[in-house]
């Protein structure tokens, strides 16, 4: 794959290394040999300009606003597809064919129960847990459930497991919610779609009947879509960083939830609701918009810029369009929604965020809906971790087949004490 070279001159030693060439994006400098041969390492803290791997499965383009999933736009696949047909795509490489569809759906179905022990695990959380501790604490307790598919060298054990997180993300999920509102837990509904048995398990009572919105449920599956992968970013790359030491993809999994929950990434969804219902009212939008732009002032305006869009984010122009049909359909009349309606606009046509880039990303208008579908804003970031647990669970698979595969273990620009005598705390 290397045609070009690059040589790094460092005075006394000059050292040449091989050029990458993706099949699309920019050209990757292949630096392993840098230490053997020159004793240095490169500085990169947030890794704004190390490609961590080689992968297949997402493409982004930051400055145009582009995200592919094997080569199909997220629009595209917003528009046409549905979530299963994405996690097929994303696990196999390829849109599956009719047959292959019903199969995995039909597979994915199979494994929505979860254990039954598993459910008294909830009862050990408080009622007022964050559905991200419970999701972090009863993924990884998977690895103590399911020993029949934690052999990562076994294809067939990888696959298992591989279904068995996407299928039981929904029921894990719904159960942290109805744990916290003190309602009992429904069993999945093998009836219903992926989307619409979420929304069963989570908005149904045994009590009464439930029937499925297909606009709310339609919204739902195209949030999953816009969440389902995205390249290395920082849940992914822990994803990565714990398999690379063979760890079983359960615990993976909860690690790559643990760092979702960081209001820099999955969390900004709910930190960007609560940011709306603190501004309360239209009029003091300016306010804020100030405090966004003072530097001797913390605050960012949650929901606004990201590390890749630059341009704009095309997830965000789909969530757009969804905000409005969501609210429509359900005639909901809140004024958190005038309040994002017109910050968007403020912020759209304010010479800081125009000058520095920053335009409303994903999470901004996701948690609009959310909110309007009537789930609570701490169980925004859960159903992130639903969404991308299929990205994650095929970027972990990827890793693992790729035989360059190595533990991962960054090194570091050591700015600490140097070595120093060691005094008995008698002599201090
Ligand atoms: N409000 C106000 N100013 C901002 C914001 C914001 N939301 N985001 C960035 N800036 C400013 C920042 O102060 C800096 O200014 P200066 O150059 O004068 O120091 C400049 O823009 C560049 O910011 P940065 O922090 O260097 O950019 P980054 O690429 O490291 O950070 C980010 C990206 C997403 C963490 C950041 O934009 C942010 O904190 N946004 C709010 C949180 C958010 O919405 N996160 C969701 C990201 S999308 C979901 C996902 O993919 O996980």
């Amino acid at each position: 794959m290397s045609e070009k070279t690059a040589t790094l001159d460092l005075g006394e030693t000059k050292v040449e290394f091989p050029v990458h060439k993706g099949t699309i994006g920019p050209d990757v400098v292949d630096i392993r040999k840098l230490y053997g041969q020159s004793g240095r390492f490169t500085y990169d803290p947030g890794f704004t300009s190390t490609a961590s791997c080689e992968s297949k499965l997402t493409y982004i383009d930051g400055e145009e606003g582009i995200l592919l999933h094997r080569g199909y736009s997220i629009e595209d696949l917003a528009e046409d597809s549905s979530f299963m047909e994405v996690a097929y795509l994303l696990l196999n490489g390829e849109l599956p064919t009719p047959d292959d569809y019903d199969d995995f759906t039909r597979t994915i179905t199979l494994h929505t129960m979860v254990h039954e022990q598993l459910r008294e695990l909830y009862r050990g959380f408080r009622r007022d847990a964050h559905p991200m501790a419970i999701m972090c604490g009863v993924v990884g307790s998977m690895s103590a459930f399911y020993h029949d598919s934690t052999d990562i060298k076994d294809p067939e054990q990888r696959t298992i497991a591989s279904h068995r997180l996407i299928a039981k993300m929904p029921t894990i999920a719904a159960m942290a919610f109805k744990y916290a509102v003190g309602q009992p837990t429904l069993y999945p509904d093998n009836s219903l779609s992926y989307t619409g048995n979420f929304l069963k398990m989570t908005f149904g009572v045994p009590a009464e009947p439930y029937e499925v919105n297909p606009v709310v449920e339609r919204a739902l599956d195209r949030i999953f879509i816009l969440h389902a992968d995205h390249e290395q970013n920082a849940s992914t790359s822990t994803v990565r960083l714990a398999g690379s030491s063979g760890a079983n993809p359960f615990a993976c999994i909860a690690a790559g939830i643990a760092c979702l929950w960081g209001p820099a990434h999955g969390g900004a969804n709910e930190a960007a609701l609560n940011m709306l219902k603190e501004i309360g009212h239209p009029s003091a939008i300016p306010g804020y918009i100030e405090r966004a732009k003072d530097k001797n002032d913390p605050f960012r305006l949650m929901g606004f810029g990201h590390r890749v869009y630059k341009n704009h984010d095309p997830r965000a122009t789909v969530m757009r369009k969804t905000v409005r049909e969501v609210l429509g359909s359900l005639g909901v009349d809140d004024p958190v929604f005038d309040v994002a309606l017109e910050l968007e606009e403020m912020a759209l046509n304010d010479d800081y965020f125009i000058e520095k880039k920053l335009f409303p990303n994903v999470d901004f208008y996701s948690g609009i809906i959310l909110s309007a579908i009537g789930f609570p804003t701490s169980m925004f970031t859960a159903l992130f971790a639903l969404a991308r647990t299929v990205g994650w669970v095929a970027q972990w698979n990827e890793m693992i087949e790729d035989p360059d595969q190595r533990i991962g273990r960054p090194r570091q620009l050591y700015t600490g004490p140097v070595q120093r005598e060691y005094l008995p705390l008698e002599k201090r």
